[in-house]
This record gives structure tokens, C-alpha cells and sequence, in this order.
């Protein structure tokens, strides 16, 4: 390490990165807190460059344009939601609740041992919930998120397209919010470490470390959970919105890959060592949210016990690593994988996500998740 690489805890807050009491630090904000105000930095640009010189970013206006979808209109709200029959659904198929239930038969350090079916049915429907309620404020960060972009940004071709992603954003939030609060039980509130990663990514002067938080590594792993939630959930109103929103989510994913590889071109190799730092730090911020731990709180569970658990199986607590199998291949991509001396390699590793990398990435895929038409 040379003098001028900085630490794992310079860069994540600590030394260890399972280091199960840092991570348990980090909480959701105080329950009467409405409005969180962030302090962001950086220039807004205006261009008077009006020439459009990058085709790729200019079909994927194109598309963005024609794809687009009213929440209230184009989705049968009048459908029941049986809360119940999710639960169940989720305990037949979902990996990570599977497991749960298996092994908290016989595993007595499992802080879920000796529970009853209707104590796993409510978890599951809890499970549900608390998901979701992570998606809508992800969600939220992402309208804001573009809208910097928006005015950060100095290609007018981005602009144009950082602006359908505004309206999509916002239609993200409506249709989960309402989801939520009409049809499950509300919506709880942000985990510590997604509001963490958050601040960070809307906080920071360079637009395209916004990109890089946001485009590729949220949006990656929602597209991930969103295709996974899409193939088990047994409730037709949520498998019609969720492939709704995949097919705007697989554009946003797309938007940031072609934008940064010609944003990288012109770097230094200092200069991407600082994006492989924030490509660890932003997957490990997620990583840490998915363990979930005001949700083990709210269910009565001792958090601490749970994390231990969890941090033992994390194939399990991770569904697999499959949350990751969108941000892996699209950070290759961008050749943040092995750039330097493939050190974000190194922590994809070490944190159990580096098997993804030969996965299709989003530039290749996101055509085929398009819905204009009808999605099913
Ligand atoms: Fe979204
Ligand atoms: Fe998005």
C-alpha cells in the first residue's frame, strides 16, 4: 500500500468490514424526522453545445420518450391484495426465508429457532413490507439523483435523458408508496445505511460519482430484487408494477453505463482508484442494509444475535449474491473491476459478490425488458 491508498476504514468507517457493532450503529433517522435536509455541493452547467453527438444516449431518449406510463391510469388499482397469501407465497420461494424456516428447526444459534408458522407467515409479510419501503425511498433518492444529474451533467444529450429518468422517479415513487400504503400495512421508515449512501451520493460535487452510486449501483441491485420479487411473488397487481418499473429501471441502469465509459475515458489512474473506493463503499452500504436490522427489531428479534447469524451465512443472507448479479457486470464494464491493480476485485471478493462478473450486463439487456405494450 502506498502512501497516498487510503484505508478500509478511511474509506467505509472501519477496519473489519463485518464488524457486526459498526454496522448496528448506523440506524434509521429519529421517527418524527419528515423532512432530512442534504448539503450538496458541485456546479450546475449550462451547455451551449446543442450538437447531439452520441447516438447511444440519444435512442435511449427516444425510447424513454415512448415508453413512459401513468401509475394511476395503467394499472388496475381495484384489485385485492391479500397480505396472507403473499406471506405464504414468499415462505414457499423465497430463498432466504426458506432457510429461515429450515434451519430454525434444529439450528438452536438461530435467533429464529422454536418459532411457530404464524410467527414465519407474519415475518414474511413484515419481510414484504420492509423491502418495498426500502424501494420507495430508494426511490426518492433516485427523482433526486436525477434531477442533480439534470443540472449537473455537461452533455446536453444526458440532460434530455436525465429528465424523462426525473419523471420516471416520480412515478416510481407513486405507484410503491400507494401500493404500500392502500394495499400492505404503510411504509417504514429508511434503513441508516441506504440514507448513509444517499447523502453521500447526492452530497458529492463530481456528477458522476452520482452516476456511479445511483445509475449503477442502487439501480443495479433494484433491478436484481425487482426481476427476483417479479418471478416469486404471488400477487398479480405487484408482478404487473414491478415489470412496469424493470423496464424504466433497465433504461437508468443502461443511461449510467453509457455515460460513465465516456466520462472514464478521459481519467486518471488516481482518479479511478477514487471510483473503484466509492463502487466498494456503495456495495458494501447495501450489503449492510439488506441485513435488515430495525426490521429484526420490529419483530421483536434481538438484532444483535441476528446480525452474528447472518454474517456467518451470508450466501443466505443475500438471497445467494444474487442482488449483486446487475452491479458486478455493469462495474466490469466500466473496467472499474480490474483497473489499477484489480483492487475492487479484491473486495468483490472478499465480500462474496465477485462471482457475478461474467453475467450479462444492462447495455445488452435492457431492450429486451422494455414494456411499451403490454407487460405481464
Ligand atoms: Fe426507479
Ligand atoms: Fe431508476
Amino acid at each position: 500500500m502506498t502512501d497516498t491508498e487510503r484505508t478500509t476504514r478511511e474509506i467505509v468507517g472501519r477496519d473489519e468490514i463485518n464488524d457486526l457493532e459498526e454496522i448496528l450503529m448506523l440506524g434509521p433517522p429519529p421517527v418524527d424526522e419528515i423532512i432530512r435536509e442534504i448539503q450538496a455541493d458541485g456546479a450546475i452547467r449550462f451547455t451551449w453545445d446543442y450538437e447531439q453527438a452520441r447516438p447511444a444516449l440519444q435512442k435511449l431518449y427516444s425510447k424513454a420518450k415512448r415508453s413512459q406510463w401513468d401509475a394511476a391510469t395503467d394499472i388496475d388499482w381495484s384489485q385485492d391484495v391479500d397480505p396472507e397469501r403473499i406471506g405464504r407465497g414468499l415462505l414457499e420461494t423465497h430463498p432466504e426465508l426458506l432457510l429461515y424456516q429450515q434451519r430454525s428447526k434444529d439450528d438452536r444459534t438461530l435467533p429464529l429457532y422454536g418459532w411457530s408458522d404464524a410467527q414465519f407467515l407474519q415475518l414474511a409479510i413484515e419481510y414484504q413490507t420492509q423491502f418495498l419501503s426500502q424501494i420507495v425511498h430508494g426511490e426518492q433518492g433516485a427523482l433526486l439523483c436525477t434531477a442533480k444529474i439534470c443540472e449537473q451533467v455537461p452533455w446536453i444529450e444526458a440532460k434530455y435523458y436525465a429528465s424523462t429518468q426525473v419523471m420516471d422517479e416520480a412515478r416510481h415513487v407513486e405507484v410503491f408508496s400507494r401500493y404500500l400504503d392502500t394495499k400492505l400495512r404503510g411504509h417504514h421508515p429508511i434503513s441508516g445505511h441506504l440514507l448513509s449512501l444517499l447523502e453521500d451520493v447526492l452530497g458529492d460535487s463530481r456528477w458522476d460519482i452520482t452516476y456511479l452510486g445511483m445509475q449503477i449501483m442502487i439501480e443495479g441491485l433494484a433491478l436484481a430484487s425487482f426481476g427476483f420479487l417479479h418471478a416469486i411473488t404471488p400477487d398479480p397487481l405487484l408482478k404487473t408494477v414491478l415489470r412496469y418499473v424493470m423496464g424504466d429501471e433497465a433504461r437508468h441502469v443502461a443511461f449510467g453505463v453509457l455515460s460513465l465509459a465516456e466520462a472514464y475515458e478521459g481519467m486518471s489512474a488516481a482518479e479511478i482508484r477514487e471510483r473503484q473506493e466509492f463502487a466498494f463503499e456503495a456495495g458494501l452500504r447495501m450489503r449492510d442494509r439488506t441485513f435488515n436490522q430495525e426490521f429484526w427489531v420490529r419483530l421483536g428479534v434481538d438484532p444483535r444475535a441476528q446480525l452474528r447469524w447472518q454474517l456467518h451465512n451470508l450466501d443466505t443472507a443475500l438471497f445467494g449474491g444474487m442482488l449483486f448479479s446487475k452491479v458486478v457486470p455493469n462495474v466490469k464494464k466500466l473496467g472499474l473491476l480490474d483497473a489499477g491493480d484489480g483492487w475492487l476485485r479484491q473486495k468483490y471478493t472478499e465480500m462474496g459478490i465477485i462471482q457475478f462478473e461474467h453475467w450479462v450486463d444492462t447495455t445488452e439487456e435492457y431492450e429486451a425488458l422494455d414494456t411499451t405494450g403490454a407487460p405481464s
